[in-house]
């Protein structure tokens, strides 16, 4: 197991999934946690980046026992910068911010091979990216450069004597080309950690431990959404316990077209999971009457979404005798982090819906499969279980549907354009093999007018807005773009305007996240 500390970056998560992608076993704790208390013995250790610099009077600290537990130590960005204060050397304030794209130099030591063992097989010129604010000005004793850009002299350093590195750019973004050659000549040459961290391994422990907590009797409840998430859970419940798994589907009438229908078939008729479907379209729908704020939208459908569930949920444990002591949550790793990591400075740019809610007011026990996955962990793992292409490589649909889609007021009228523009858009991605090259698309709905014409008629309609995102963690994204996609496009915004009644034109987002986010709400 790697050891990851976290001082509250906002790639820190991204660390621990490319660690993961090599194989390795690791766990991102924050950076508060002692060594001394620590629950396993790390191979190595992983400092992360940081909102703080250094110098600020609350900047987190790292245990000092850090450096002394015998084990390798990587410090990226801040990680760096405060091994590098912590160790007598010092740290300023650049001129500019740097972010972006940088070259790195590497600098090789033919007398001292361990210190080039960070920079194995990477040689010459090497594209990095750097987002910070201080660097390291005076390396502290016994370190030396081990790579430098135009503006970094101490981008990358080594030990003499100690195996710690520290480097100022961030391997674990995307950006950064060499970054997983560098973290694999970390995990697995320097700290010598094995590859083996599969899922096969992980279905039959996990059918085990769910069959132990939930005895020969015991009985869950699960919500489900037709996504990847609570379908792999589902199935492992019942493959684990079979019957006595209860999924659930609200619909919150703000499903994609024919989702619940199709969930119900894929999960009831061919999975055979025990499936009730609650029809709640107008409930929700009537709660959301007049509102337009984002926020206001996600907590309305939350809290709807917790009362519905808890009502359905009662009249199962009624009819089954009392017996539903389990909750089923599809959680991932990256939830899981959210909730343990340190909190720097960072605000909430939204608040995002998940059951997380219901534990509070049910009594029920949690279980959450998936905890300790990623989400290409969890396709795997569905891929495994026997779960169809389609399913596995869904794109995500978020908790409040295409309420957060809809710009403005959410009526009945309103899902019924945004739904159906965002059928066809989809399914022309499919049709067109564009399905699987993107992340994630969907069609907006705008709450403008524009004038068009329509045979020799003036028209005044509103505007479909239409996104294709490419991304690896949904926390970065880039436009989904090239010739032959916009000749696509194309052809997609004539249907869209052809077809759905209330839309004269269509337009193509072309924003990145960030600054903009994936869903416009
Ligand atoms: P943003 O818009 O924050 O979205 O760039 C990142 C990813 O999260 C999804 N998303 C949600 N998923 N509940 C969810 O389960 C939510 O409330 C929610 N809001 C956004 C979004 O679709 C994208 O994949």
């Amino acid at each position: 197991t790697v050891l990851i500390l976290d001082f509250g970056s906002q790639y820190s998560h991204l660390i621990t999934r490319r660690v993961r992608e090599l194989g390795v076993y690791c766990e991102l704790l924050p950076c508060t946690q002692k060594m001394a208390d620590l629950h396993f013995k790390p191979k190595g250790i992983i400092l992360s980046g940081s909102p703080y610099s250094v110098y600020d009077h609350d900047a987190p600290r790292v245990d000092p026992a850090v450096f002394d537990a015998g084990v390798p130590v990587l410090g990226i960005c801040y990680g760096l910068q405060e091994m590098t204060n912590h160790m007598g050397g010092s740290v300023e304030a650049c001129d500019h911010r740097e972010y972006g794209h940088a070259m790195l130099t590497v600098t090789k030591h033919p007398n001292n091979p361990t210190m080039d063992k960070l920079f194995a097989n990477l040689e010459g010129n090497v594209q990095v990216w750097m987002s910070h604010g201080d660097q390291v000005s005076k390396a502290a004793p016994g370190f030396h450069v081990i790579a430098n850009t135009r503006t970094a002299p101490y981008a990358a350093v080594a030990h003499e004597s100690k195996p710690l590195y520290g480097i100022q750019f961030h391997p674990e973004v995307t950006h950064t080309v060499c970054g997983q050659t560098l973290l694999k000549n970390f995990v697995i040459d320097i700290c010598q950690c094995s590859d083996e961290w599969t899922m096969e391994s992980f279905i039959d422990k996990e059918i085990a431990r769910i069959r132990k907590i939930v005895g020969p009797t015991g009985r869950v409840v699960g919500a489900v959404s037709g996504g990847v998430d609570s379908t792999v859970a589902a199935k492992l419940m019942h493959e684990a316990i079979g019957d006595r798994f209860h999924a659930i589907l609200v619909d919150n009438g703000v499903m994609r077209l024919n989702e619940c229908q199709l969930v119900k078939k894929m999960l009831g008729d061919h999975m055979g999971i025990n499936i009730k479907v609650s029809d709640a379209a107008d409930l929700f729908l009537g709660k959301l009457k007049g509102v337009t704020d984002p926020e206001t939208k996600r907590k309305i459908i939350g809290n709807t979404f917790i009362e519905v569930f808890e009502a359905e949920a009662a009249l199962i444990d009624k009819e089954a005798g009392g017996e539903i002591e389990f909750l089923l949550q599809g959680t991932l790793y990256p939830d899981v982090i959210e909730s343990i990591s340190f909190k720097g400075p960072s605000a909430t740019i939204k608040t995002h819906h998940n059951v997380g809610g219901l534990l509070e007011d049910m009594k029920l026990k949690l279980i959450e499969p998936l905890r300790e996955l990623f989400k290409d962990e969890v396709r795997a793992l569905g891929k495994l279980l026997g779960l169809d292409d389609e399913l596995v490589w869904r794109h995500p649909f978020p908790g409040p549907g295409i309420a957060i889609r809809i710009l403005g007021e959410v009526t009945k009228d309103q899902v019924a354009i945004a739904r159906h523009a965002d059928h066809i858009y989809i399914e022309e991605i499919k049709s067109n093999g564009y399905y699987r090259q993107i992340s994630q698309a969907y069609a907006a709905l705008l709450p403008v007018k524009a004038v068009g014409v329509m045979g020799d008629k003036r028209t005044y309609e509103q505007v479909i807005a239409l996104r294709a995102v490419e991304t690896k963690d949904f926390m970065t994204a880039d436009i989904f773009a090239s010739a032959e996609w916009f000749m696509c496009l194309k052809r997609i915004s004539s249907r869209i305007i052809n077809e759905v009644k209330g839309v004269n034109r269509v337009v193509y987002d072309i924003s990145s996240k960030p600054p903009a986010t994936i869903e416009w709400e």
